[in-house]
């Protein structure tokens, strides 16, 4: 059998579904930041380049309803996936996870000689899986809170609404600074990598990139016959 140079990593619609994130997180980032700086010449600026506040709401509620669905699909995807006993990786924090951190840092420090044998998804894409979950949680009920005061006032106490306000802006600056210090470092300007890791658009990976990086799922897809032999 010839050796395969890549290997399937993502299907078409989970890459469908990385875009369509990027597209409402910028947008949404690119629409709340001047509403909470609005007292700044250059939130005055990007609210006049788009029309004015009520069309900057407009646009920042309408990519909400975007993020909003795509959480409900991505749940919806993962729940046909375990029916269908279809592999998705696990992204479940466990002891090997703990393991990888102290291996990998004794990697770093020169106290090990190899890298720890990561599998489908390492510790560090784990994290920022929840992260992203996590923080759509977090920006969609206090987003909610403050697009519907009025109603959600009868059910929570007020004080919930400004409250919203805080945990909404200050989660938003937490994400984007997610974004562009550890998302960027991981999958574009670590040194490896750099410019970037192609597989959420192609959707595939390179073995050589595979036994690197995820040597437990090299090791396993082998012995499954999945990969050929060494
Ligand atoms: C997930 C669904 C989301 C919903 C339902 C939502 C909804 C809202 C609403 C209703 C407002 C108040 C302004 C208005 O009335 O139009 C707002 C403000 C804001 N949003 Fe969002 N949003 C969401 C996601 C995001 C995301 C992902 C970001 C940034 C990464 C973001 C950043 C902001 C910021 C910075 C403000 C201004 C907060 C302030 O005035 O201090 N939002 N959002």
């Amino acid at each position: 059998m010839s050796r395969a140079a890549v290997v399937s990593r993502f299907t078409l619609a989970q890459r469908i579904e990385h875009f369509v994130l990027i597209i409402s997180f910028n947008v949404l980032a690119f629409t709340g930041l001047p509403q909470k700086y609005f007292y700044t010449g250059w939130a005055e600026r990007i609210i006049q380049l788009l029309g004015g506040i009520e069309r900057v709401r407009f646009i920042h509620r309408t990519f909400a309803v975007i993020l909003i669905a795509e959480a409900l699909w991505h749940i919806g995807a993962v729940i046909a996936a375990r029916r269908a006993g279809r592999d998705r990786g696990d992204m479940g924090l466990n002891f090997g996870d703990v393991r990888g951190v102290l291996g990998d840092i004794a990697y770093l420090l020169g106290l090990r000689g190899s890298k720890p044998a990561f599998d489908r998804f390492d510790y560090r894409q784990k994290i920022e899986y929840w992260a992203v979950i996590w923080g759509t949680a977090i920006m969609a009920t206090t987003g909610l809170i403050m697009w519907f005061p009025e109603t959600l006032a009868r059910f929570v106490p007020g004080v919930l609404v400004p409250a919203s306000r805080v945990a909404h802006g200050g989660e938003a600056l937490l994400a984007m600074l997610a974004v562009i210090i550890w998302h960027f470092y991981n999958a574009h300007f670590r040194p490896d990598i750099f410019p970037m890791d192609p597989a959420m658009w192609s959707g595939q990976m390179e073995l050589e990139r595979l036994r690197h990086d995820h040597a437990a799922e090299y090791d396993r897809l082998q012995k499954a016959g999945q990969l050929p032999p060494d």
